[in-house]
C-alpha cells in the first residue's frame, strides 16, 4: 500500500509534478475540478486516497485566498495532509450533516455504485460520505468498471477471531486475503483488519453487502451502494463531470 502514496508523499516534500505518470495527471486533474464545486461556508467530507491529495492541495489554495470552509477528514492521512494545508478542520462533535464530501474509488460501476477501501480507510470513508448531502467521487479512468469485483473488495473485521470471520466470507463465495504490509498485518485506523475479498465480479452489489454485513465479525464493507451523486473522472484530454440521473 506504501507505494500507493508515493507520489503524493513526494510531492509533499518537494514538489515533484515531473514524476507524474498518466494516472497521476489523471488524478490531479480531477481532484482539482472537484474544489471547484466547494463553496464558501461549506462544511466538507474529506475522503482519503491519492486523487483526494489533489483536491486537498488546491482546496488548500483556496483557504489561503479567503475560502471559508471546514473538514473532516476520512483518515489519519488526510488529516495530516489537510492540516498541512492549513484547511480548517471539526468533526462530528461539532456537526453532524456535511454539505458535501469528496471521494476517491477503486472500483466505479455504470450505476455509480463502488468498491472502495484500497488504502484501508472504508469505515471512517462511509461514516462521514454519508452524513453529506451530496457525494463527489474523483477518479481517473482506469477506475470505470462495466461490473464491481475485478478489484479485490476490501472488508473491515474486528481481529479477534478474523479467521472464522473470513470462512464466512468464504461460504459467500469470496476468497480473503489478510492485509499485509512490510510484513506486518495492516491494522486500520479503527484498529481493526482488512480482508482483500476476490470475488471477480459481483452480479449483484447490494446483496452481497447486505449478506456480508449480516456475518459476526464484520465491521464494514467498502461496497458503497447509491451514495454517489456525481462522478468527475480524469480522462485522455479532458476531465468529465458526469450527474447521477
Ligand atoms: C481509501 O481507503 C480508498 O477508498 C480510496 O479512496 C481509494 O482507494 C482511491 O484511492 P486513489 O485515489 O489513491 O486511487
Amino acid at each position: 500500500m506504501a507505494s500507493k502514496f508515493f507520489i503524493c508523499y513526494n510531492d509533499c516534500k518537494k514538489g515533484v509534478n515531473a514524476l507524474l505518470n498518466v494516472t497521476d495527471e489523471r488524478k490531479k486533474e480531477s481532484g482539482e475540478k472537484a474544489a471547484e464545486f466547494i463553496q464558501n461556508g461549506m462544511v466538507i467530507g474529506l475522503g482519503s486516497g491519492s486523487t483526494v491529495y489533489w483536491m486537498l492541495k488546491k482546496l488548500g489554495e483556496l483557504v489561503k485566498q479567503g475560502l471559508e470552509i471546514k473538514g473532516i477528514p476520512t483518515s489519519i492521512r488526510t488529516e495530516g495532509w489537510a492540516k498541512e494545508f492549513n484547511i480548517p478542520l471539526t468533526d462530528f462533535s461539532q456537526v453532524q450533516n456535511l454539505d458535501l464530501a469528496i471521494d476517491g474509488a477503486d472500483e466505479v460501476d455504470p450505476n455509480f455504485n463502488l468498491i472502495k477501501g484500497g488504502g484501508g480507510s472504508l469505515l471512517r470513508e462511509k461514516l462521514v460520505d454519508a452524513q453529506a448531502k451530496q457525494l463527489i467521487i474523483i477518479v481517473d479512468e482506469s477506475k470505470m468498471v462495466k461490473e464491481l469485483g475485478k478489484f479485490p473488495l476490501p472488508v473491515e473485521v474486528v481481529p479477534f477471531g478474523w479467521e472464522v470471520t473470513a470462512q464466512r466470507i468464504a461460504k459467500l463465495g469470496g476468497t480473503p486475503n489478510l492485509r499485509k504490509g512490510d510484513g506486518k498485518v495492516f491494522i486500520s485506523n479503527n484498529g481493526n483488519y482488512i480482508l482483500d475479498c476476490e470475488f471477480h465480479y459481483i452480479s449483484n452489489p447490494e446483496e452481497l453487502h447486505n449478506q456480508l454485513k449480516l456475518l459476526l465479525g464484520l465491521v464494514e464493507t467498502g461496497l458503497f451502494i447509491g451514495m454517489t451523486d456525481t462522478v468527475i473522472i480524469g480522462c485522455e484530454g479532458e476531465v468529465k463531470v458526469i450527474h447521477k440521473n
